[in-house]
């Protein structure tokens, strides 16, 4: 592979990736960070000869809720792994007739329905970065990325959608049906509890970042349907992770290939021109 010595991806998922073959030269990697520990150990090796690093995002036993994700001990680690691409994986309820559960979807955007969770590497934590930094939020995921998560989804021939906006919910709780009826007029695709802040830390650390969701569910804004229930969720999760992880692990041989990697310099420098008051 080309660039497989120039570049490093984390792929954060858990589920779907646990095949005990799939690393070559696996390391476990027990981070701290001045943010805290991330969810859990880093595994490091290579994937088909391409450096990657593998981070649950919910913890390996899933003992962490989508509110209480140290999301910004998780990028740091990766940043301190030295990745420079993080690939995610996230499962979403579908607004939309034509998102159905199995679908895979590409996200593009997002709308931010979540509240207190600590969102910016720059609050003068000890050891953190310094500064005020205001970065601008379109377009919200790699570009590059997104487009290598496409083309292995097409390649693969599974049903996918390039773009989607994700309302990103604070939960635990899923939305009442009001709400799902207005994050429909919102313009919203998906629903999910997780992309914020993950997204905008990620792009904050300068990685290349893009997530493809799985459709789990419609939510519970369907006249004479059941509202989504974590049983549902779980069920087309299971049933369909190995579509999402299959896309990422060949859009990992995808972005190896690329001999151009000038867009990873471009979201570094978008992070320095969006500091000020560096002391
Ligand atoms: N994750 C999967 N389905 C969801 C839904 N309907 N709402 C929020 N998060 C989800």
């Amino acid at each position: 592979m080309e660039n497989s010595k120039k570049i490093k991806i984390g792929i954060i998922g858990g589920s779907g990736f646990d095949d005990p073959n799939l690393f070559e030269n696996p390391v476990e990697l027990d981070l701290s960070t001045p943010f805290g520990k991330p969810s859990d150990v880093l595994l490091s090796g290579q994937i088909a000869g391409v450096p990657c690093v593998l981070l649950a995002r919910h913890g390996r036993k899933h003992q962490y809720q989508p509110s209480d994700v140290n999301y910004r001990a998780n990028i740091w680690a990766l940043k301190q792994a030295g990745c420079t691409h993080v690939l995610a994986t996230t499962a979403t309820g579908s607004l939309v007739e034509d998102y159905q559960p199995g679908d895979l979807v590409i996200l593009d955007d997002f709308i931010d329905r979540t509240w207190g969770r600590k969102c910016t590497f720059y609050d003068r934590t000890e050891g953190g970065p310094r500064g005020v930094c205001h970065l601008p939020m379109h377009p919200a995921f790699c570009e590059r990325s997104r487009r290598a998560l496409q083309d292995a989804a097409r390649l693969r021939g599974y049903k996918y959608h390039e773009n989607g906006t994700a309302v990103v919910i604070q939960g635990p709780r899923f939305s009442s049906r009001a709400e799902s009826l207005m994050h429909r007029q919102w313009g919203g695709h998906l629903v999910n509890m997780t992309t914020v802040p993950e997204v905008n830390l990620a792009k904050e650390a300068g990685l290349s970042y893009a997530a493809v969701a799985l459709v789990t569910d419609y939510d519970c804004w369907r006249k004479d349907e059941k509202s989504v229930s974590v049983s549902e969720v779980l069920a087309m999760f299971a049933k369909n992770v190995k579509k999402a992880a299959d896309v990422i692990l060949d859009a990992v041989q995808i972005l190896a290939a690329d001999t151009d990697l000038e867009y990873l310099d471009a979201h570094e420098n978008m992070v320095s021109s969006a500091i000020m008051l560096k002391e």
